[in-house]
């Protein structure tokens, strides 16, 4: 029987909650399938300032380098809003995806037909809807030096940050998008501003590069402005989405909307050797932290993705994922997938109900 090890990080706000019914599906799933699991949990962001004074400590740094992978569940909220950039609880999830080399952030957003009303969208512009963003998660803006706050002898203050991608950056990443179109639909559509960015003039010129390797592609490029806006009017154009960090980072959350709940899409980062942290693509939600009402499939939904890239139990992410379907046709539904009028399950009904469907399978 193999045994794999897992790092929670349940982190703030509805973190604990989503990641504590994900820790129950995977148990469930791991004794059906015949593998086990060593749970072990540290702090990360704002719990972690609390506990230990800094967002990332050193106890968390030790096992997440020693896990086989980490699923996370959100950071952030407004006890910390206060604190200077470099100490808030962001900067800890920033930390962790540096330190392990996360350079690749999947996100897709899956329409589940049985939420077609919930999306924002007119069900017939999102049904089918079946996505993939790859982001680039360790370079550009978010990590470009030189940045900072800083004065001049007036006394007036300018913020700046840098927007960089070396050529390795941004050729590791797209021979990924490439290979996951591959596997998907055969389309990739890499994002950029090249019309006005230098940084991403050079990122278009080194993703047309290696179209020549992938010749059974289908590759466009699209400038990000546009994209943003063929997002919410034609989605169902997209297979696969090629993006730097910050870009990625704001379409993403478009995407995840045309769904219906961001309380339903989960994500994963991995580096070069598949290990990776995987976390729901919502953030901490405090306003309703610690009241039942978060929706926990997004976790769930990131735990069956923990299960397929970084432990190789595919057979177990697509009992999750068959779960999770049969669940929302029995119609249980949780505030934010819920139709107006319609009853209302809590985090914890949402994921007992999850459990029970593996055994339906
Ligand atoms: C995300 C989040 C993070 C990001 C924040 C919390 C640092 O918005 O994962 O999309 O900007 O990458
Ligand atoms: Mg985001």
């Amino acid at each position: 029987m193999s045994q794999h090890s897992v790092l929670l990080l349940p982190g703030d706000g509805i973190g604990p909650e989503v990641v504590g019914e994900a820790k129950k599906v995977m148990e469930a799933v791991a004794s059906r399938h015949d593998f086990g699991i060593d749970f072990s949990v540290a702090d990360l962001g704002g719990v972690a300032i609390d506990n230990s004074g800094s967002p990332y400590p050193e106890s968390t740094k030790e096992l997440a380098m020693a896990a086989d992978a980490i699923l996370l569940g959100a950071v952030g909220g407004p006890a910390w809003d206060g604190l200077p950039a470099a100490e808030r609880p962001e900067r800890g999830l920033l930390a962790i995806r540096a330190d392990l080399d996360l350079f690749c952030n999947l996100r897709p957003a899956l329409l589940y037909p049985q939420l077609a009303d919930a999306s924002s969208l007119k069900p017939e512009l999102v049904a089918g809807l079946d996505l993939l963003i790859v982001r680039e998660l360790t370079g550009g803006i978010y990590f470009g030096e030189p940045r900072g706050i800083e004065a001049d002898e007036s006394g007036l203050r300018r913020g700046f940050n840098t927007d960089v991608y070396d050529e390795n950056e941004i050729r590791r990443i797209a021979h990924l998008a490439f290979q996951f179109a591959r596997k998907r639909g055969g389309r990739l559509c890499s994002v950029d501003k090249a019309n006005v960015l230098e940084v991403t003039m050079l990122w278009r010129e080194i993703v047309s590069d290696l179209a020549s390797e992938y010749p059974d592609i289908e590759l466009s490029h699209m400038y990000v402005d546009n994209a943003a806006m063929q997002l919410v009017r034609a989605p169902k154009q997209f297979d696969v989405v090629l993006t730097g960090n910050l870009f990625g980072d704001i379409l993403s959350d478009t995407a995840a909307m045309l769904t219906g709940s961001i309380g339903m899409l989960p994500s994963a980062s991995l580096n070069s050797e598949s290990r990776g942290l995987y976390e729901p693509v919502h953030g901490s939600a405090p306003d309703i932290a610690g009241q039942g009402k978060a929706n926990p499939l997004a976790t769930i939904l990131s735990a069956a993705m923990l299960l397929r890239y970084s432990l190789n139990e595919d057979a177990a992410a697509k009992s999750i994922e068959s779960a999770v379907e049969r669940v929302l046709d029995s119609g249980l539904r949780t505030g934010d997938i819920a139709a107006p009028g319609e009853s209302v399950c809590s985090t914890g009904d949402m994921g007992d109900a999850v459990v029970t469907a593996l055994s339906a399978s």
